[in-house]
């Protein structure tokens, strides 16, 4: 047993399953621990300093969702995983939406998938360690976002499979859900997107709007829904305009990356949803940290401060980080991670720099636009190197503003 290696407790009350564990991974760089039952898992958790619980949902006396349920109240910062099979998929989504577990390993199992999601978990729980406590502790704490949304996770397995993946099968996935249909077909219609005759079908959309497309506006939607549709205290930060600063912050990023005459279309496209989401950490602070995220709000008022400093002075974390943990643990595209975690400070970033200066200049001139709000009191300033890198010159900023109401109307 080496003290450095990370540590996994698997429970299952299948002996075959645990034994078929035991040889799969006996190789591996961890410390494997095997409980067939969660009380007995719960025992073996007071003893060994475990990083990451794997269960299985159904056992008798204590269920997977029961285990589960206590492993996040007594030890927060344990990274947990469900292994479950296709007859418990509906107890699965509302235990993953209650934040019983971060991750879904699907039984029987592909042993390449198994092993990825043991490894993007033990990455997961080797950061949070890292992390200060305070983000730590934030983080685990979140019930109704640490799952993916439903949709979006099944069009992630789609675009696994790119190559075989066909439009009516992802149109299949999205029908169902008529909101995230309604939200494709507008922006499909959208002058944005150019379209000159009506787009009425979501098959269509799909094929307009293309996957980079796709899977932002889905992520978007329902991340801004699931928020939004739970009614808590009032915070002082208006969602209405935090939806409005978000479109607009979205379509500029477009505007400005096409200025670069270089520039991959797709990264145009990956512009976009990068903008629209760059501060989805805000909305995991207003949806789970309700009191705190008042005293950020109200500090930032008294001290006319950006928000991201009472953020620093209260939680002592910043909606970047908390937003890119969970961007990492929901296994967003690398273009998405890197906008959220660094679109204040651009020049500290070393991968899709254009994508995240662009949401970084987008951010701070919306905001002179006066185009929503973002909880600030004050106005950021640009990084000079990125206005320069859009060959921005302050008179054509009129021409610029007006071409983003032009496409929010
Ligand atoms: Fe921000
Ligand atoms: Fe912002």
């Amino acid at each position: 047993m080496s003290e450095n290696r990370q540590s996994i407790l698997f429970v299952d009350d299948e002996e075959n399953v645990l034994n078929s564990l035991r040889r799969l991974l006996y190789d591996e760089p961890w410390n494997l621990f095997f409980a067939d039952s969660g009380s007995k898992g719960l025992e073996l958790l007071k003893q060994e300093n475990i990083d990451l619980v794997v269960s299985d949902v159904r056992m008798p006396h204590m269920d997977g969702i029961a285990f589960l349920k206590q492993v996040k109240t007594l030890y927060p910062h344990i990274v947990r995983v469900f292994l479950s099979g296709y007859a418990d998929r509906s107890a699965i989504v509302t235990a993953l939406s209650e934040g019983c577990a971060q991750q879904l390993l699907p039984k029987p199992w592909n042993v390449d998938e198994l092993k990825a999601v043991i490894r993007n978990a033990l990455l997961q729980a080797g950061e949070l360690k890292k992390k200060n406590i305070g983000l730590q502790k934030i983080i685990n704490s979140i019930d109704f976002l640490t799952a993916a949304p439903q949709t979006y996770l099944e069009i992630r397995k789609c675009f696994l499979h790119i190559d075989t993946v066909s439009i009516e099968s992802l149109a299949e996935i999205i029908e169902p859900d008529p909101s995230i249909s309604a939200e494709l077909l507008r922006w499909a219609n959208s002058a944005l997107f150019g379209q000159m005759q009506k787009v009425d079908t979501v098959e269509r959309a799909l094929m307009i709007l293309g996957i980079d497309i796709i899977e932002g506006l889905v992520i978007s939607h329902s991340v801004f829904t699931s928020v939004t549709s739970v009614s808590r205290p009032e915070t002082g930060f208006s969602l209405k305009d935090f939806q409005a600063h978000s479109l607009a912050c979205g379509i500029l990023a477009k505007l400005l990356i096409s200025r670069v005459a270089h520039e991959e279309p797709k990264n145009i496209d990956r512009a976009f949803t990068a903008g629209l989401l760059h501060d989805v950490g805000k909305l995991v602070e207003e949806g789970c940290l309700t009191d705190n995220f008042r005293k950020v709000v109200d500090t930032a008022r008294q001290k006319k401060s950006l928000l991201l400093e009472a953020e620093n002075e209260i939680l002592e974390t910043t909606h970047e980080e908390i937003g890119r943990c969970l961007a990492e643990w929901w296994s967003m595209p690398s273009f998405f991670v890197n906008a959220i975690r660094w679109h204040h400070n651009p020049h500290l970033c070393k991968m899709n720099r254009d994508i995240v200066q662009a949401v970084h200049v987008a951010n701070v001139l919306v905001q002179r636009f006066g185009l929503g709000a973002s909880g600030n009191f004050c106005i950021p300033e640009a990084c000079q190197d990125s206005l320069e890198f859009f060959e921005l010159t302050e008179d054509e900023l009129p021409s610029i503003k007006e071409s983003v109401i032009y496409y929010l109307s």
